[in-house]
């Protein structure tokens, strides 16, 4: 069984472009990899090479409103309505799923719906549902690329998960979010939580995450430079991986990569 990782963080720490490049690292040194977006902006083909043209005819799970009925019996949007929790997802991975470059698989779920909320509606069933079934049954390495939080996650999911990454950059604001990102998730039952210290331009900035980590009481797994060939990839519309293979950020990734695998493949 492979390992399950999810990286989460702030907004625009650095997830996205981590997690992608980090799926076809993984590809790359044989392992079968599904990189999973669940996160609201929904780019996670750009860090993976998957072209706009293909990445424009996928819609995401959770806007699939026919199949949403069909699973849950309830149209989305019902609110009180009753539909079924569990509905049944094991097809959907392998049918909806995008093969991009190095063999990475891509399936974009969508994100939770107002998550703090408590609306359990009937799109949220089936992409919670989902994200169960590809953490506790695939048999691939899964990386999932989050929102902040660990909504999506219910405990008996949570504990499956190998590694949760929390990305920071140098800033007070993404390492207090960290820090209550790590309570929930050690809290529903996540193995391992580590910081990703990512855009450090300098010894100051790694120090000032390394003396937060301590504090908060949470490794380090990888430190990733701050690295304009990422903002340059961005503005290419290419993945980093693709554009500046042999670039620092590149090759903070690879070792963050190695430290996973030493980790976490046994
Ligand atoms: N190491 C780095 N050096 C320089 N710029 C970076 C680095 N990592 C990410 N960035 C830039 O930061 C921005 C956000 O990156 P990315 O989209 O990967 O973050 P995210 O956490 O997924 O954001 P969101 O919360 O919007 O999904 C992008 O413009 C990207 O180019
Ligand atoms: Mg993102």
């Amino acid at each position: 069984m492979g390992f399950k990782v999810a990286v989460a963080g702030k907004g625009g720490v650095g997830k996205t472009t981590i997690a992608g490049t980090l799926a076809r690292l993984l590809a790359r040194r044989g392992f079968d990899v599904f990189a999973i977006d669940v996160d609201p902006s929904m780019n996670l083909h750009t860090s993976l090479g998957i072209s706009k043209t293909v990445a424009r005819s996928i819609t995401p799970i959770s806007e699939m409103s026919d199949l949403i009925e069909e699973r849950t019996g309830a149209k989305p949007g019902s609110m009180g309505s009753v539909f079924i929790l569990n509905p049944k997802v094991s097809d959907l991975p392998d049918k909806f799923m995008i093969v991009g470059p190095d063999g990475v698989k891509l399936l974009v779920a969508g994100t939770v719906v107002n998550p703090g909320g408590g609306c359990m509606c009937p799109s949220n069933a089936l992409v919670r549902a989902l994200i169960s079934h590809l953490i506790l049954k695939r048999e691939e390495v899964v990386i999932l690329d989050m929102e902040a939080g660990v909504e999506h996650l219910g405990r008996g999911t949570a504990k499956n998960v190998d590694a949760m990454l929390i990305v920071v950059e140098p800033g007070v604001r993404s390492i207090s979010l960290a820090e209550k990102i790590k309570d929930l998730a050690l809290g529903l039952g996540v193995k391992r939580v580590f910081l990703v210290g990512n855009k450090i331009s300098s010894e100051e900035e790694k120090y000032f995450i390394e003396e937060a980590a301590s504090k908060i009481g949470i490794n380090v797994a990888g430190w990733i430079p701050y690295d304009k060939n990422v903002i340059e990839a961005d503005l290419a519309d290419k993945a980093l991986l693709d554009y500046a293979p042999d670039s620092p950020a590149v090759q903070g990734i690879t070792k963050l990569q190695e430290f996973l695998v030493k980790e976490l493949y046994t």
